[in-house]
């Protein structure tokens, strides 16, 4: 196959091991930029064209079609990131995942409801209009609260907010500055800690343990969290494949918590990062992508793998 890869940053440890895997098993892939295309739609063939411009001097060169599309583009590019996807699909490329399953999945709230809405259980979570009162918004919640904004990774936008009234202010002042979020009990039976499963397909292929530093409420290997290996139980396994389809992606990482409820979704990463959970877990991921590719696209042309 001819893949391509969307992604802005072609040295990052998940974009090389991709690479590298699928050159192994005899495809191509170039790493591109969305924010480097322009799109054109034409009543004329070709009527889905992508131009790209190597550096901001050269002139735009036109993309060849791809036959497989593998988009790990960052939350600063998903809009253009999913447009770019789209007219590749136009064009016949297989994608993994889809634009739409990866939109679904970069607004937190629209996940938790797909998440509630196929029966996968999610901690209690409220998003307030611009006209409720941030007061009133709190009161429904239980306390301490965590307040996330809608688009955030990485740790990155989501808040602990110890009391009512801090969780108050914090609402406040992100509505004055149009940002917004939505708020969420806090899990401290956690005790700081979740559990990253990657699922390629209808299976979990690797998983991981991550705890967050001293006194860091937020796991993520961004914000210092340690990672350890983990077996998962066949009911861990099973809510992370269930949550992985409800929101309609081929690729997750499905990030769970331990709560008194029992087990929770706390999120569905439609372009996991691939080092600390290869690292962790010993399996070679990219390997299982590039295989789950092959065989999309082998079902698409109705071929056999
Ligand atoms: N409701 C919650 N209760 C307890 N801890 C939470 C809760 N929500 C998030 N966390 C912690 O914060 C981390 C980041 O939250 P998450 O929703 O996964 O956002 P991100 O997309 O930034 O990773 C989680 O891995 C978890 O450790
Ligand atoms: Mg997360």
């Amino acid at each position: 196959m001819n893949i391509l890869m969307l992604c802005r940053e072609p040295r990052l440890y998940s974009c090389q091991r991709l690479k590298e895997v699928a050159e192994q098993r005899g495809h191509t892939m170039d790493i591109l930029d969305p924010n480097r295309c322009l799109l054109k739609l034409s009543a004329n063939a070709p009527h889905f064209a992508i131009y790209y411009q190597d550096s901001a001097q050269a002139s735009p060169r036109l993309l060849p079609q791809y036959e497989a599309v593998l988009p790990r583009f960052g939350i600063a590019s998903t809009q253009m990131g999913c447009a770019v996807l789209r007219h590749f699909t136009a064009q016949g490329a297989v994608c993994l995942n889809e634009d739409q399953a990866f939109l679904r999945a970069r607004d937190k709230w629209q996940s938790l409801q797909l998440l509630q809405q196929a029966g996968v259980a999610v901690p209690s979570s409220g998003l307030a209009g611009c006209e409720f009162s941030a007061k009133q918004a709190v009161a429904q919640m239980d306390s301490p609260t965590i307040l996330k904004t809608l688009t955030g990774s990485q740790g990155i936008g989501v808040m602990l907010a110890e009391k009512a009234q801090s969780a108050v202010s914090i609402l406040e002042t992100l509505k004055e500055a149009n940002v917004v979020a939505l708020l969420q009990d806090f899990v401290s039976e956690a005790e700081n800690a979740d559990i990253r499963c990657f699922v390629v397909g209808e299976a979990v292929v690797a998983s991981m343990q991550r705890q967050g530093q001293q006194g860091e409420f937020r796991a993520n290997f961004h914000r210092g969290g340690l990672a350890e290996k983990i077996t998962l139980t066949p009911l861990q396994q099973s809510i992370a494949i269930q949550a992985t389809k409800a929101l309609g992606l081929d690729v997750a990482g499905v990030d769970l918590i331990r709560s008194e409820q029992g087990l929770l979704v706390l999120e569905v990463n439609a372009s996991p990062g691939l080092e600390l959970i290869e690292k962790t877990s010993g399996v070679d991921i990219a390997l299982a992508m590039i295989m789950q590719l092959e065989r999309k696209y082998h079902h698409a042309m109705k071929k056999p793998c």
